[in-house]
């Protein structure tokens, strides 16, 4: 099973979403085996402000990409926060090897960062992207250009905003392919041949309300946010929403072919089971990462996660809707319940009076779906990690109440504010320069940066209690909030297991690091225990992914060696709980040696 037979690359690449997803890049792909230094340009857009008044760069902003920032859906013309005037934004493709300049320039009304999620930034945290940690926010007129090379990884990761929930709507896809004449895909089709097209499939989530404005009505109230109002497949909604079946994501695919499709869950809030009618899935990577191929009927995709499939298109020609809806694994807690939908097509013409086939979706309570698919993926190679533990760690992950004091709105449960936590610590962040400056700026000195952040995140929760009971003690529900890092030294082998809790309503939350690729040893429901659970570590082939989804009530358990100096955030990466503090960050020291250093500021870095 682990053995397949690869080929040389291929230069071919059909991008078959129409409008969607333009490649910005102007060299050609693929026709040399040394890396490449790519330039794009990025133009935030916001039409909501009046930006033919406030900025008259007419290369930057001509009239046609503020058309292109308005659009409708479910019946209503929006104004939305967009990359170039497309939504999602443009698909960025490069080789492995290849060095990216992207200079994001803000022309809209809020302040704006671009994350390159699951590019590791080896040296080069800087151009990481979350505000606040790494960098201040792009001020609207600013502008700051991200320089970073993606190095030993292969396949599908994205791009989004890092600022309030602008991610909502600025995103697209990151395809990283391998460099020819140096690697290559380690599969291919029945006939030995590569996967003939490729097709970035982006699920998010549409909200009629401007989502900044749904989160900031959220925190001057301290209840929930809004739920979203539809799911999308590259930027659509699909047949199963009012007004949408006209703009509905359509991709042409040939009888007898093999395509490569690459998710990403760019929702929100929503994790997502992902289903194809009368086609059979083989995933092939996860989080730019290979693994052994493993053939399903549903994936099961967390905000924050991509997943590589092949699909051989060998049915009757036909139309095939895809279909996503939630994954919702906590128990009473609002969700948006809608399903999305996209159509492959092989019948030989776009319009025909019959539906396509529609394929069935797990229940969205349908945690054995979920957990069989997540534990079922297994690396493709053995994995490379030491089995010494330098730093072994224990995080509860969860949600929490903050009680109401003086002054504050309180608009959750019982006269309370929402709120998340990771040990109790409720993670806030800094406003007056990010945790990265404080950092090199101060030498790391407790004295020089304790006003910004302090060194002093807990490795354990700071009680020890039944995490995942029925019914946790409300003394423990209220979390402390706090700025604080963990520090590691450089080389560290750490280990963290991640344990969910069953405070106010247990989930399953989808903790996202950054700056590192991490092994998943093991997954499991109730609380971990070292003595019985440690003898299921998969140290073989375990999956590499920067993102894990805890199980809801359960635990998850990563491994990674701190080679990557810089300020690496971790997260949940549903927003909803990101805004109310279910993060942390590591705090990874120099190394001695030659490149084991951060590098120097860029002279652009935006300022506070
Ligand atoms: Cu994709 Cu900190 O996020």
């Amino acid at each position: 099973m682990s053995s397949m037979s690869s080929y040389s690359s291929s230069s071919s690449l059909l991008l078959f979403t129409t409008t969607t997803l333009l490649a910005l890049l102007l060299c050609s792909q693929l026709q040399l085996s040394i890396a490449k230094e790519q330039y794009l340009e990025f133009v935030v857009i916001d039409a909501i402000s009046p930006i033919i008044t406030h900025h008259s760069n007419k290369q930057l902003t001509p009239s046609m990409q503020i058309k292109e920032a308005s659009v409708t859906r479910l019946c209503r013309r929006h104004s939305i926060m967009t990359v170039n005037g497309q939504f999602p934004g443009p698909a960025v493709e490069v080789s492995e090897g290849d060095s990216l300049m992207v200079r994001v320039t803000n022309r809209g009304g809020y302040n704006v960062t671009v994350h390159w999620h699951g590019v590791r930034q080896m040296r080069t945290g800087w151009s990481d992207g979350p505000e606040f940690v790494t960098q201040c926010p792009i001020r609207p007129g600013g502008s700051y250009t991200y320089r970073f090379t993606v190095a030993g990884q292969e396949g599908t990761l994205w791009w989004h905003a890092h600022s309030s929930w602008l991610r909502a709507t600025v995103h697209g896809a990151l395809l990283i392919r391998p460099r020819a004449g140096v690697s290559a895909y380690p599969f291919n089709d029945a006939a030995g041949k590569p996967p003939a097209r490729e097709i970035p499939i982006l699920l998010g989530e549409w909200w009629d309300m401007n989502p900044i404005d749904v989160v900031r009505t959220a925190t001057r109230t301290g209840a929930a946010p809004n739920i979203s109002d539809a799911l999308t497949v590259n930027g659509q909604p699909g047949d199963l929403y009012k007004c949408s079946s006209n703009g509905t994501t359509t991709f042409p695919v040939k009888s007898g072919e093999t395509n490569l499709l690459r998710f990403i869950n760019a929702a929100l809030n929503t994790e997502l089971f992902v289903s194809l009618a009368g086609h059979t899935m083989t995933v092939v990577g996860a989080d730019a990462s290979y693994t052994k191929p493993y053939a399903t009927s549903v994936l099961m995709i967390a905000p924050g996660q991509t997943t590589d499939v092949l699909v051989t298109f060998d049915q009757p020609p036909g139309r095939y809707y895809l279909a996503a809806r939630a994954y919702a694994s906590a128990q009473g807690v609002p969700f948006d319940n809608t399903t999305t939908t996209a159509i492959f097509d092989y019948g030989g013409g776009g319009s025909s009076s019959t539906s396509p086939a529609m394929p069935t979706l797990p229940a969205y309570n349908d945690t054995p779906t979920a957990t069989s698919f997540t534990t079922s993926l297994r690396g493709l190679r053995k994995a490379e990690l030491p089995s010494r533990v330098d730093e072994s760690l224990f995080f509860t992950v969860g949600v929490g109440l903050f009680n109401c004091s003086g002054g504050q709105s309180c608009g959750g449960p019982n006269n309370t504010r929402f709120a998340a936590s990771i040990n109790n610590v409720s993670f806030v962040l800094p406003s007056t320069t990010s945790i990265l400056q404080a950092h090199y700026g101060g030498g790391g000195s407790p004295a020089s940066t304790g006003s910004v952040f302090t060194a002093d995140f807990p490795a354990n929760p700071p009680v020890a209690f039944d995490y995942t009971a029925q019914n946790v003690s409300r003394a423990l529900w209220q979390p402390v909030p706090g700025t604080k890092v963990y520090r590691l030294k450089y080389g560290a082998a750490v280990q963290v297991v991640l344990q969910g809790t069953n405070i106010f309503a247990a989930e399953n939350h989808p903790i996202h690091l950054h700056g590192y690729d991490f092994y998943i040893l093991a997954e499991g429901f109730g609380n971990f225990d070292a003595a019985t659970d440690t003898a299921k570590f998969n140290l073989d082939d375990p999956p590499m992914r920067n993102t894990v989804a805890v199980p809801v009530n359960g635990w998850a358990v990563i491994r990674f060696v701190a080679d990557n100096p810089g300020v690496w955030l971790m997260h949940c990466h549903l927003d909803v709980h990101i805004t109310w503090g279910l993060a942390m960050a590591f705090l990874v020291d120099d190394g001695v040696g030659e490149l084991q250093s951060l590098e120097a500021p860029p002279a652009d870095l935006p300022i506070c």
